[in-house]
């Protein structure tokens, strides 16, 4: 089987938990690193959860060290909506596995290796990947693509326009929009169309998987939050798995390309991403831009992955 050489950029995270359970599922994909940073929890959690993942999903890959600050502004974290810890308090067991080299450098190894080929995706702030194309500006045409979840075209999470993993490093989403390298964003509005609600959230859990365990806690824990929650639809959407199955199976979404910049600055929107719909700008377009994903393939998806844990 002719394998595509992946490499896994997160801030794990309930969400980003279940995208990596769904890469390790899928065995086309050859992981080649995880690269935790900051992001939904202080950096000493992502990057503990990011080796203990590893382990406890059994991914023979490098886990590498990662920014444990944004570029160039304070860290900010999203730890009410995670849970103690990063996984909903969810302790996994502790990893013999070490940190193996810096995420930029490996990052460009790996570009290296691949000849072309390696494939980034992105679960969370943008900044080790910023820091890659600063430090090693020359490897961009050796990424193939990246797929990032981030953003959105048009309302935000964290003030009115901005989602989180872009609102965390604006100017790092900068950097590497503006890369030339291939980038499909799958932004808030995007994924949201492949939600799952409170029963279907119950439908999956229960099952005897090795997963059982945290897969059980993780959705255990959405379905708490979403009762809690004041929506009044209360539906459960889990970004970064729908942006990973998005990446696996492209014929999950449809995309459109166009021009997006990011508000670096600014008092109202920091972190918004800007979606040159109607073509205001007449700048080139850089981005590929999920428009729509699809609930039934996702919730197929989620389905098939279980019976891989058997
Ligand atoms: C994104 O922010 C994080 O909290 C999630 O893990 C996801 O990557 C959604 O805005
Ligand atoms: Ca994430």
């Amino acid at each position: 089987m002719l394998k595509r050489p992946i490499i896994i950029d997160t801030d794990p995270g309930v969400d980003d938990t279940i995208a990596i359970m769904l890469a390790k599922s899928h065995p086309e994909l050859d992981i080649k690193a995880i690269t935790p940073v900051t992001g939904n929890v202080p950096y000493s959690s992502t990057s503990q959860n990011a080796l203990r993942l590893a382990k406890y999903l059994n991914i023979d890959c490098k886990v590498a060290i990662g920014a444990d600050k944004p570029l160039f502004i304070e860290s900010k974290t999203a730890g009410d909506i995670h849970g103690e810890g990063g996984l909903g308090g969810y302790i996994l067991p502790s990893s013999d596995k070490d940190f193996e080299g810096y995420a930029w450098d490996v990052i460009k190894e790996e570009a290296i290796k691949a000849n072309g080929e390696l494939e980034i995706i992105t679960l969370g702030p943008l900044t080790n990947i910023a820091i890659t194309f600063l430090r090693y500006p020359e490897i961009k045409p050796l990424i193939k693509r990246i797929v990032c979840m981030g953003g959105s075209t048009y309302a935000g999470n964290m003030n009115a326009y901005a989602e989180f993993n872009i609102w965390v490093d604006p100017d790092a989403c900068d950097i590497v929009f503006n890369s030339g390298v291939p980038i499909t964003m799958c932004g808030l509005d995007g994924t949201e169309y492949a939600y799952l609600t409170i029963d279907e959230l119950k439908g999956y859990i229960g099952k005897n998987t090795k997963i059982k365990d945290l897969f059980d806690h993780i959705f255990n824990f959405f379905i708490e939050r979403r009762t809690a929650s004041t929506d009044d639809d209360k539906l459960q959407v889990i970004y970064d798995a729908i942006t990973m199955a998005y990446f696996i199976n492209p014929n999950i979404g449809k995309t459109k390309k166009y021009r997006v910049d990011v508000e670096t600055k600014g008092s109202l929107c920091a972190g918004r991403t800007i979606v040159d719909l109607f073509n205001k700008t007449k700048k080139e377009p850089n981005v590929d831009v999920l428009l729509w994903s699809d609930r039934d393939l996702f919730k197929d998806m989620l389905n098939k992955m279980l019976d891989f844990y058997k």
